[in-house]
C-alpha cells in the first residue's frame, strides 16, 4: 500500500507513479486526517476515530510517501506514524521524501520512528522536486519545474523498481548534508516560531469558492462572513504550513504577510 500526504501534489504525484509502477494501491492521508483526525497546532496528533486502514496480507511492504518541512519528516505525519504502534508493529516500512533542494538528517529520525515502533526500516529514497513553500521560499517558474518533475519522476520509477524487488531504498548523500544542524537544531525553532497561520489572510480577488476550506488536511480554515457580509477564509492555528491552500486558491487571493507576494503558486 502506498500512503501519501501532499500539500501541492508533489508527493502525491510521485506516490500515484509508484503505485503504478509497483502494481500497490494508493491511499490519501490528506483525506484520511481531515476525516478522521484531530491535531494540535497542526502537528501533534490528538485523536482520530479510525485506525489507519492496512493490507490485508500482513507481509505487504507500507510505502509512506510525504514532503520534507525543515529538513525531516513533517511532524504531523510523524505524529500520527508514532500513535500508529498497533498496526505498525513488525510491519516493512520504505520511505519516499520529496523536497525542493535537500533532506539533512530526515534518515536518522526514520530509522528511530522505525525503531520505537517495532517496525523494519526498509529505506529512504529522496527525491527533489519543485518548491511549494511559498510563505518562505522562491518557487521555480514553469520551466523549471517542469524539468524537476521530469527528473523526479525517473527517480520514482528506480524506487518503484527497488520496492517491487524487496530491495532497500537508499537515500542521495549529496542531497542529506548538514544533518546535525538542519533537523536537530533548525528543525525545532522552525516548528517553534516560524509554522503559525496568522499571516494567512484573502483579499479581494476572494470569491467565496470554498476550494481552501475543501483543500486543508487540517480542517484549519473555516468560512465566516466579513463586516460587509462576504463570506471569507478565516485561519485557526492548527495549521501545518503545508501550503494546500495558497498554492491552489484558483484566484490567487491567499497571502502569507508579505512574504508570498507576487510569487507565482504551483501545484502539480
Ligand atoms: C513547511 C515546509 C517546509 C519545507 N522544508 C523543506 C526543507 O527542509 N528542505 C527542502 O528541500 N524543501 C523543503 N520544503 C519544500 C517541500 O518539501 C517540497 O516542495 C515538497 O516536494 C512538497 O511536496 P508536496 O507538494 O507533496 O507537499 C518545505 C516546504 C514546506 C511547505
Ligand atoms: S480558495 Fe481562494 S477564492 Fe476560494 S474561498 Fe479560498 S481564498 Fe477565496
Ligand atoms: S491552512 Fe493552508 S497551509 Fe495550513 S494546513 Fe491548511 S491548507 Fe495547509
Amino acid at each position: 500500500m502506498i500512503y501519501y500526504f501532499s500539500g501541492s501534489g508533489n508527493s502525491r504525484h510521485v506516490a500515484r507513479l509508484i503505485a503504478r509502477e509497483s502494481g500497490q494501491k494508493l491511499f490519501s492521508l490528506n483525506k484520511f486526517f481531515k476525516d478522521n483526525c484531530c491535531f494540535q497546532k497542526g502537528r501533534e496528533l490528538i485523536e482520530c476515530s479510525q485506525p489507519l486502514p492496512l493490507p490485508d496480507d500482513k507481509d505487504e511492504v507500507l510505502v509512506f510517501v510525504h514532503p520534507t518541512y525543515a529538513w525531516r519528516q513533517p511532524r504531523l505525519l510523524t505524529s500520527f506514524l508514532a500513535a500508529s504502534v498497533r498496526q505498525l508493529k513488525q510491519r516493512q516500512l520504505y520511505f519516499v521524501a520529496t523536497a525542493g533542494s535537500g533532506f539533512g538528517g530526515s534518515e536518522k529520525y526514520l530509522r528511530r520512528l522505525c525503531r520505537d515502533l517495532g517496525a523494519t526500516y526498509m529505506g529512504l529514497a529522496t527525491i527533489l522536486m519543485p518548491e511549494n513553500y511559498t510563505a518562505m521560499f522562491a518557487i521555480p517558474d514553469e520551466a523549471e519545474a517542469k524539468r524537476l518533475i521530469k527528473a523526479g519522476e525517473v527517480k520514482a520509477k528506480n524506487a518503484a523498481a527497488a520496492i517491487r524487488a524487496g530491495s532497500p531504498l537508499l537515500p542521495d548523500p549529496a542531497l542529506c548534508k548538514r544533518s546535525f544542524l538542519l533537523s536537530t537544531v533548525v528543525n525545532p525553532i522552525f516548528y517553534k516560531f516560524l509554522v503559525k497561520s496568522r499571516a494567512f489572510y484573502a483579499d479581494d480577488r476572494c470569491s467565496s469558492c470554498r476550494v481552501c476550506e475543501l483543500i486543508c488536511p487540517l480542517n484549519c480554515i473555516v468560512m465566516a462572513e466579513n463586516e460587509s457580509g462576504a463570506l471569507r477564509p478565516q485561519w485557526t492555528d492548527n495549521c501545518t504550513h503545508c501550503m494546500a491552500c495558497i498554492n491552489h486558491c484558483p484566484t490567487k487571493a491567499i497571502e502569507y504577510g508579505t512574504a508570498s507576494r507576487n510569487k507565482r503558486r504551483y501545484f502539480i
